[in-house]
């Protein structure tokens, strides 16, 4: 045996940080005691019974009368399941891209075969639906098009239900990344027309990272019909054969389920426009608690997240150093940038199980290191305490 083992853990027993990253967020309480539940046999009644209402209310919260289903996995995952269960290897699909994730979800086409078009924003501005309209008229082939609903990345949303107006005027598929954005911001599905959503436990939902949620529209489900590639644990027909029994394909996640189970039902006794109004007020206190000291938001305000806020570091700070400063010297985690930007924003996420408070104390802590280095106009944010 090694002599390592039975030595303590000390990058498990390290206090919690005051998680203000962009995901994965703080898990409520009572998310956390549900997990504690004992295991029961998956393929059991009371597992029925659990699953059946999981979905129920995550229909409802998709404002869709269409199937939402779950898989061990994450967001990533979910773009290669929208893209192997609803073409066909060289289709022409087109690409939103206006930052890190849309670029990555990109990519996941590339690599598995599709023929990417791609419509390319600057990063910090939005996908209109202007652009989409060019893009897709010097396109017209195009079956799919990937959108990001919120591009965590650079702390943006795009004009969702627009984009996906344009879309369906093209008569192609709708296919969206929501990871940042679902149970958080308005998502509806029926109304606005997405025929394939995905997004992942460990954002807005309030749960552990681990399970991958999607839903499917009736013409996602034709275009599944005609698809070609192959697939076996991403199967859609699989996973939905096994929900009308109330179960998954194979052994499903259980605390995870017990997670998202109890996060939805905290969504549900909460109200979902009241936990969307919620997100509304938070977002609007932060980028004014940014704008009171001196700072610049990243993206374009007219699309300034509700989710996650993106502001510019002062000149000559990159992001990363005032993120760790930030850590250091007041135990708070915030995110820097990713990809190319790495050092070009620092995001404070608001997503989830958040509140006025946490987003004040963030807000104080970066303006206490801003003034600690002399950084002009750092005042305090809201009159908080640093
Ligand atoms: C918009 C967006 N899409 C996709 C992902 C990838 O999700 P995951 O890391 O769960 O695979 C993320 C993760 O932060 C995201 O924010």
């Amino acid at each position: 045996m090694s002599a390592d083992v039975g030595r303590p853990l000390t990058g498990l027993m390290a206090d919690p940080t005051d998680l203000r990253i962009p995901g994965p967020t703080p898990v409520p309480p009572e998310v956390l005691a549900a997990m504690g539940r004992p295991m029961i046999p998956h393929r059991g009644a009371a597992l029925k019974d659990l699953y059946r209402e999981i979905l129920a209310l995550a229909r409802t919260v998709h404002r869709t009368d269409g199937d939402v289903l779950t898989w061990p996995g994450t967001g990533s995952a979910g773009w290669e399941v929208a893209i192997v269960n609803l073409l066909s290897p060289g289709d022409p699909v087109l690409a939103a891209v206006c930052g890190d994730f849309g670029d990555r979800f990109a990519g996941y086409g590339e690599r598995l075969g599709l023929d990417v078009r791609r419509l390319d924003v600057p990063w910090g501005e939005a996908v209109t639906p202007d652009r989409l309209r060019a893009a897709l008229g010097a396109n017209p082939e195009v079956r799919a098009v990937f959108l990001t609903h919120n591009e965590t990345s650079t702390a943006l949303t795009n004009p969702l239900r627009d984009l996906v107006a344009v879309v369906r005027d093209h008569g192609a598929l709708a296919i969206v990344d929501a990871v940042s954005a679902a149970g958080a911001l308005p998502l509806l599905v029926d109304e606005w027309g997405i025929d394939f959503v995905l997004s992942g436990s460990q954002k807005a939902w309030m749960c552990p990272p681990g399970l991958l949620i999607v839903a499917v529209g009736p013409r996602a489900w034709d275009a599944h019909e005609r698809s070609r590639f192959p697939r076996a644990f991403w199967d859609l027909t699989v996973a939905r054969q096994s929900a009308a029994e109330g179960m998954t394909p194979s052994t499903p996640p259980l605390s995870l389920l017990y997670a998202f189970h109890a996060a939805l039902g905290m969504m549900h006794a909460e109200g979902l426009d009241a936990v969307w109004a919620r997100h509304r007020r938070l977002g609007e206190l932060t980028r004014r608690g940014v704008a009171a000291l001196g700072l610049e938001l990243y993206p374009d305000p007219a699309f300034a997240s509700d989710t996650v806020t993106g502001f510019r570091p002062p000149e000559g700070v990159p992001a990363r150093e005032l993120v760790r400063a930030v850590r250091a010297e007041h135990g708070i985690e915030l995110g820097a940038g990713q990809g190319r930007i790495v050092d070009d924003l620092v995001r404070i996420g608001h997503m989830g199980w958040v509140h006025e408070p946490e987003l004040r104390r963030a807000l104080g802590a970066v303006g206490a290191v801003l003034r600690a280095s002399g950084v002009d106009g750092a005042r305090p944010a809201n009159g908080s305490p640093a």
